[in-house]
C-alpha cells in the first residue's frame, strides 16, 4: 500500500512539473538566451530606477531598445557586421545565429510605455521636441 501510495504521489508530482514548465508566466526565449549568451553580464533590461545614478558611457540599458532600433538593425550590429557612429560592438554574437533571430526579436518588444514616436503625418509636429522617456 504505502508503495502504491508513494508512485501516485510521484505521478502527482511529474504532471505537476510538466504542467509548470509551459506555463504562461515562463519568461520568453529571447530573454532566456539573452542570459545564457552573458548579454546579461554588461546590459540590464529593467526599467531604469531614478533613484539610481547611471552611470553616462557604460553599457546601454535595453529596457527600451524596441523604440530606437528594429530588428533587422541589432542582428548585424551584435554580429559586429555593422557599426554605431564607426564603433562595433564590444562582443560578438557566439550562439547560434537563429538564436540571435530570437533575442532581436525579444529585445524590440522592450519598449517604454510612455514613449509615443512623433506623429510625421502631422506637419505642426515635425520640429517639436522629441518626448523624453519617463519613470513618473
Ligand atoms: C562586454 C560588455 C557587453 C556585452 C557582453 C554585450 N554588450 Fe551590447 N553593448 C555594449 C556597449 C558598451 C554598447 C554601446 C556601444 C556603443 O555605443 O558604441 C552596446 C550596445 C548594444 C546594443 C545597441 C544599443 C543601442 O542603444 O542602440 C545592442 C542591441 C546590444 N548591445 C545587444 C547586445 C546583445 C544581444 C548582447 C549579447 C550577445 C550584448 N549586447 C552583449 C556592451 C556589451
Amino acid at each position: 500500500m504505502k508503495v502504491l501510495r508513494y508512485m501516485a504521489a510521484a505521478t502527482l508530482a511529474l504532471v505537476v512539473g510538466l504542467v509548470s514548465t509551459v506555463s504562461a508566466s515562463d519568461p520568453p526565449a529571447g530573454e532566456v538566451l539573452f542570459k545564457a549568451q552573458k548579454c546579461i553580464m554588461c546590459h540590464k533590461y529593467q526599467t531604469p530606477d531614478p533613484k539610481v545614478e547611471v552611470i553616462p558611457d557604460g553599457p546601454p540599458n535595453l529596457w527600451n531598445i524596441g523604440d530606437r532600433r528594429k530588428a533587422e538593425w541589432i542582428i548585424p550590429y551584435v554580429k559586429k557586421e555593422s557599426e554605431i557612429e564607426g564603433r562595433k560592438h564590444k562582443v560578438i554574437w557566439k550562439g547560434k545565429p537563429e538564436d540571435l533571430v530570437v533575442v532581436a526579436n525579444w529585445l524590440v518588444t522592450l519598449k517604454d510605455p510612455l514613449y509615443k514616436a512623433p506623429d510625421t503625418t502631422k506637419s505642426e509636429t515635425l520640429n517639436a521636441p522629441k518626448a523624453e522617456p519617463s519613470n513618473k
